[in-house]
């Protein structure tokens, strides 16, 4: 089984992307492969509205990353999605992604491309924002047939600079819950596989 996190940060390997290995480090415990994506020096357009994508499974425009995560998160069988709070919401990156993934997925109805995976979603914040941060994610998750997963807490940590949320140890412990929660959830989904 495989994890695809995608980190919607500008800063490669910041407190968003710690969030994300400490809940990689319960999944590889469990055996289950993990990959990261970061958007920090990309740019993720926009949707263009054109609505050529139905009948396509993904995205026509290849002028940035998209394509490629997108095909990555169709091959796992869960999903993080990280950002960190910007202006009380996810970063621009992220919203372009998944406004970009809606549409196809919207576009693909009968694909089902996402029913039955799960999905988790991750913030780090300075101070304030943190909740509307995490729900713009869970909003993409529940529209796709997905099983979205909880922890001990909402899922946020809080710090500035990075590094600064390794001080959290509450926000890291919400982290380790939320990984021992998504190993429990995949071996629980393909276990009822194999009985199907
Ligand atoms: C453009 C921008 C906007 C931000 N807006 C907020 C905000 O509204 N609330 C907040 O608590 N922190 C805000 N922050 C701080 C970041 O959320 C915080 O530094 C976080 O730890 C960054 O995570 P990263 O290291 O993964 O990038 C902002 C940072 C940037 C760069």
């Amino acid at each position: 089984m495989k994890v695809l996190a995608i980190n919607g940060s500008a800063r490669k390997d910041g407190n968003t992307a710690i969030l994300i290995n400490t809940i990689f480090e319960e999944l590889n415990k469990a055996g289950i492969d993990t990959e990261m994506v970061q958007l920090s020096g990309e740019i993720i357009e926009p949707c263009k509205a054109c609505w050529a994508c139905g009948g396509r499974k993904n995205c026509v425009h290849n002028k940035d990353m998209f394509q490629e995560i997108f095909e990555k998160m169709i091959q796992a069988d869960g999903v993080i999605l990280g950002s960190p709070v910007y202006t009380a919401n996810i970063s621009a990156n992220m919203q372009a992604f998944l406004e970009r993934a809606s549409v196809v997925t919207d576009m693909n109805r009968s694909e089902n491309l996402f029913r039955h995976k799960v999905g988790a979603a991750v913030t780090a914040a300075r101070r304030g924002g943190a909740l509307n941060t995490l729900d713009a994610m869970y909003h993409f998750f529940m529209l796709q047939n997905m099983f979205v997963v909880g922890s001990s807490y909402w899922a946020m940590a809080y710090g500035q600079m990075p590094g600064d949320v390794w001080e959290d140890e509450e926000g890291l412990e919400t982290m380790r819950n939320l990984g021992r929660n998504m190993v429990c959830l995949l071996e629980s989904l393909d276990e009822s596989k194999d009985k199907k």
